[in-house]
């Protein structure tokens, strides 16, 4: 499977010791980029949605680590973790449901910790490996979740979830580069995504960029075409993955889950294990992020509607276990997940 062919984009690149943030807001009509020099300009892009999607912004994170910590003296690790202890707080903090975000930001705190002093060398290192095992995970989760899927499968996807809200290749959108490229996926269905139009401005444009031609449909038409006998597999990422098996991924995802389970299509859910969060043991526990109600009533900056009373926004929806045929992550494909099977593979339900 030649992956490279099918996978050109790339979010974040770290360059002259800055971060390069490709600027998804400003996506698909025109390709800049934000340069970050310190890791409140790494939490701002991340909480403008200019780099989003749970695996990229952890990545994002972990080099907004190494920017926090490049710009103080210290003779330790440790002491550069105690000078920029509030910094990574506030990184941690800038988008509060994709679990990624501050797995990495602890992963760096501790390797920052134990380091001795060439600390310098060691935090850009371990900020690199977050984003190479994120890759190299997308890729095994390709091949683990295409080998799901049936001859000649007609697949939907929601949201984002390719190269652009990854390290590369992407995790569902992985799954579907991966069943691209054996040959084993028909046809393609990309939902629009309201209020952010992640399908839209955002996979459609992905898929373009590598040669792969997709179908958008508005997010209410997914429950019509299963009824239609038109889709065999809805495909989607996560946010976060709790210790029972339940999911938090973009709003609407619930949705298309439910319609699935009506009409016999299966759901698969893909995510790396730095999406697992076995500290939170249901979906009822995730804090599920507001965002501001003019993403719904402006477009490119106008007025779309008449002046609701009141707006209420939340991006991410909780799709429980039970509605879930397969979840891949790079370890392998749990059929019907649940908190057995979640602790055979991540270990036990841990404390917060
Ligand atoms: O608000 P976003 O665009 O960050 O939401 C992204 C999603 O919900 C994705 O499905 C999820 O992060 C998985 S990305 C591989």
């Amino acid at each position: 499977m030649n992956f490279e062919q099918v996978d050109r984009v790339r979010p974040l690149v770290w360059q002259n010791n800055h971060l390069l943030v490709l600027d998804q807001r400003e996506l698909p009509h025109r390709q800049s980029h934000l340069v970050c020099r310190t890791s409140s300009e790494v939490a701002e892009a991340i909480h403008v949605l200019a780099v989003r999607g749970a695996p990229a912004i952890g990545i994002a994170g972990a080099f907004g680590v190494v920017l926090a910590a490049h710009a103080v003296q210290a003779d330790t690790g440790a002491e550069a973790l105690q000078r920029i202890d509030l910094e990574l707080t506030a990184l941690e903090q800038a988008r509060p449901t994709a679990v990624n975000l501050r797995w990495a930001v602890q992963r760096m705190r501790s390797l920052l910790q134990a380091m001795g002093s060439d600390w310098r060398e060691g935090v850009l290192s371990a900020a690199q490996a977050i984003q190479s095992e994120d890759l190299a995970a997308n890729y095994r989760m390709g091949r683990f979740g295409a080998d799901c899927l049936s001859e000649g499968a007609r697949v939907m996807t929601h949201c984002n979830t390719g190269s652009l809200a990854t390290a590369g290749f992407g995790t569902a959108l992985g799954v579907i580069r991966a069943g691209i490229a054996i040959g084993r996926i028909a046809k393609i269905y990309a939902s629009e995504t309201r209020p952010w139009l992640q399908g839209s401005r955002l996979t459609i444009w992905e898929l373009l960029q590598d040669g792969i031609p997709a179908t958008l449909i508005i997010d209410s038409a997914s429950a019509y075409l299963m009824q239609q006998g038109l889709i065999d597999a809805v495909i989607v990422g996560a946010d976060r993955i709790c210790a029972n098996g339940d999911v938090a991924n973009k709003i609407g995802t619930y949705a298309h889950a439910l319609a699935a389970k009506a009409h016999g299509v299966k759901v698969m859910v893909v995510a790396p294990s730095s999406t697992i969060d076995m500290a939170t043991a249901s979906g009822t526990h995730i804090a599920i992020e507001q965002r501001p109600g003019t993403e719904l009533t402006h477009i490119g900056g106008a007025e779309i509607g008449a002046r609701a009373a009141a707006v209420y926004n939340p991006v991410f929806d909780i799709t429980p276990a039970t509605c879930i045929d397969f979840l891949v992550t790079e370890r392998g494909v749990i059929t019907h997940p649940d908190a057995s099977k979640m602790a055979a593979i991540f270990g036990p339900l841990s404390s917060p």
